[in-house]
């Protein structure tokens, strides 16, 4: 199994956690898995590369911090694995204009910064995705529901590969756990929670106390009952999601708990939830990030392990489509 998060902004955040790394955590368990810190895709948007290099290190820290254990999984940066690119350019060969063009995220952003300003990178980006996961003969692709359509291409894109040269990719299946799929921001509980989208965002880094404010200023709705309801209360089913999902309580037991109560004792209860939570794992990256030689030995070994695996589908690729051997 393979995933991957983009370095950009530094601090993950809980709709990163929930939707897809709470599950490379325990999916280390039973799979053969690859945890990639993808710093080619975070080069697609215009960046600052002091950060860049500062929030790579963080990305590692931080998944170390939720439980990624380098001597069971591969973790590692994608730019370490030059297989990554490589491969990449024979997918895009594979693929049509059109087909790129139909991929939302890259619609939604490219609406959003302008035609002229966008990269052609951002426009390949889906493809580089697609190499991440077929490099790795990936069976399970653990991921939030805005990547479903990214799943969708690679799954195209192998299969086609698959049929003109012979059988060389397996077919990858995106999973994606149906109580947090989607994490919703807090000011505004009908979009993703994005780190584009700074206010209304969980970032797990980020000061307890000013997580409990952020929290507590939720928006919700003009009604009084707790209820599950994500059509006509937004705001209340995504607090009840996150509570429930870092609690392990269900819904339905959340529900009958706050029956008669009102939305500021269920917002003061899920910030102190959420305090819970962050408090030992800062207290880990931070131990982490203490040592950053260790943290980079970490991720070489990681990328040491990846390029096992990664050179071979390389060369076999390259074969099936007739270069010459180097
Ligand atoms: P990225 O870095 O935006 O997000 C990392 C993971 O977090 C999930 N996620 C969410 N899940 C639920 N609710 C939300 N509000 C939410 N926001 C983010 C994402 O679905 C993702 O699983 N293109 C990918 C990175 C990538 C990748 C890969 C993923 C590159 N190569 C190969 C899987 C396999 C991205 O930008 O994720």
């Amino acid at each position: 199994m393979l995933s991957g998060i983009q370095p950009t902004s530094g601090s993950f955040h809980l709709g990163n956690y929930l939707g897809a790394l709470r599950q490379w955590v325990a999916m280390q368990d039973d799979h053969d898995a690859f945890y990639c810190i993808v710093d080619l895709h975070a080069i697609t948007v215009e960046q600052d590369p002091k950060v860049l290099r500062e929030n790579t290190r963080v990305s590692a820290a931080q998944l170390l911090g939720l439980g990624i254990d380098p001597d069971r999984s591969a973790l590692f940066v994608q730019s370490h694995v030059p297989e990554h690119a490589q491969l990449s350019w024979v997918m895009e060969c594979m693929a049509g204009f059109g087909e790129a063009g139909r991929m939302t995220q890259f619609k939604d952003k490219s609406t959003r910064i302008g035609t002229d300003r966008i990269s052609v990178g951002l426009f390949t980006y889906p493809i580089l995705q697609v190499a991440d996961i077929l490099l790795y003969q990936t069976d399970r692709v653990p991921v939030g529901e805005d990547q479903r359509q990214h799943l969708e291409l690679t799954r195209d894109l192998a299969q086609r590969f698959n049929s003109r040269y012979g059988k060389t990719f397996r077919l990858p299946e995106a999973f994606i756990p149906k109580e947090t799929a989607k994490i919703f921001d807090l000011q505004e509980p009908t979009a993703k929670m994005s780190k584009s989208v700074p206010a209304g965002v969980i970032e797990l880094l980020e000061e307890p106390k000013r997580l409990a404010k952020k929290i507590r200023s939720a928006v919700t709705d003009t009604g009084r009952e707790i209820v599950f309801d994500p059509a006509n209360k937004a705001g209340v089913s995504n607090l009840l999601a996150i509570y429930s999902s870092l609690t392990g309580r269900t819904i339905a037991d959340l529900e009958a708990a706050y029956e008669g109560k009102g939305y500021g004792d269920l917002k003061k209860d899920l910030g102190e939830v959420v305090t819970e939570f962050v408090t030992p794992f800062q207290a880990k990256v931070k131990s982490f990030l203490d040592d950053p030689a260790e943290l980079d030995k970490v991720l070489h070994r990681g990328a040491d392990r990846a390029r096992e695996v990664a050179s071979v589908t390389l060369a076999r690729t390259y074969e099936k489509v007739g270069f010459l051997r180097p």
